[in-house]
C-alpha cells in the first residue's frame, strides 16, 4: 500500500544532496527537520520555522536525541518572514500544513500567511530545487488552504516551474501534497 510520507521523501531525495541548503517551513515536532538535517549532512544547512516555542523545544530534543549534526538553525517566527533569515538559495523546502500533532488545534497554518510563505519559498528556490507542500483537507482551514494553493501554483510559468499534485483519490480526507520543481 502507498505510504504518503515515504513518497514525499522520495521526491525530496531526487533533488537534495549532501552539503545542500534546505528549509522546514513548519517545524512542528521536528520529524521533517531531522530528515532534512540527515540528508544534507555535516556540510549542509537547514533552516526551520515555527511560531510555537514548544515546537522549537520539541525539535531541538529530537535532533539531539538522534545525533543530528549541528547544521540547523531553529527560528521562532512565521514562515512568511523566511527571507529575513535565509540568506542563500535553498535546494529543498517542506511545508507540512495544519496544527501541531498533540498540541493546540487552534494554532494552525492560515491561508494568508501560507500563500505568502509559499511565494517567499518559491523565490528562495535554487535551480533544480523542490518545494513540497503537504495539505490536510480533513479540517476546514486545510481544505481551503489546499484549494488556494492549487489556484496559485496553477498560474506559475511552466517554463520556470513544474507544479504537480499527488492525491489518493479514493480517500478524500487523507493528506495530499503539491510539489514545485524549479528548472
Ligand atoms: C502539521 S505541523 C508540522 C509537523 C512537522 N513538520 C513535524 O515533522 O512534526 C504544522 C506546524 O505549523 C506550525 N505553524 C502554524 N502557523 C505557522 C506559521 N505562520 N509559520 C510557521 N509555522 C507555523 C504549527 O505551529 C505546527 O507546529
Amino acid at each position: 500500500m502507498l505510504d504518503i510520507l515515504e513518497t514525499e521523501k522520495s521526491f525530496i531525495l531526487k533533488h537534495l544532496k549532501e552539503g545542500d541548503v534546505a528549509a522546514d517551513f513548519t517545524m512542528g515536532n521536528g520529524h521533517d527537520t531531522l530528515f532534512l538535517s540527515k540528508t544534507v549532512g555535516e556540510n549542509g544547512k537547514v533552516f526551520a520555522f515555527d511560531i510555537q516555542p514548544d515546537a522549537l523545544k520539541s525539535t531541538e530534543k529530537r535532533l539531539k536525541e538522534n545525533g543530528a549534526f549541528e547544521n540547523y538553525t531553529l527560528i521562532c517566527d512565521s514562515h512568511h518572514n523566511a527571507d529575513k533569515y535565509i540568506d542563500r538559495p535553498i535546494k529543498a523546502g517542506m511545508f507540512n500544513l495544519g496544527y501541531l500533532p498533540g498540541g493546540d488545534k487552534t494554532i494552525t497554518t492560515k491561508r494568508e500567511t501560507t500563500l505568502s510563505a509559499i511565494k517567499t519559498a518559491i523565490n528562495l528556490l535554487a535551480p533544480d530545487g523542490i518545494l513540497l507542500i503537504a495539505v490536510y483537507p480533513g479540517h476546514e482551514e486545510g481544505e481551503i488552504e489546499g484549494e488556494l494553493i492549487h489556484e496559485m501554483l496553477s498560474e506559475l510559468d511552466r517554463r520556470q516551474y513544474c507544479c504537480a499534485k499527488f492525491r489518493i483519490i479514493n480517500s478524500p480526507t487523507s493528506s495530499y501534497f503539491y510539489i514545485v520543481e524549479s528548472k
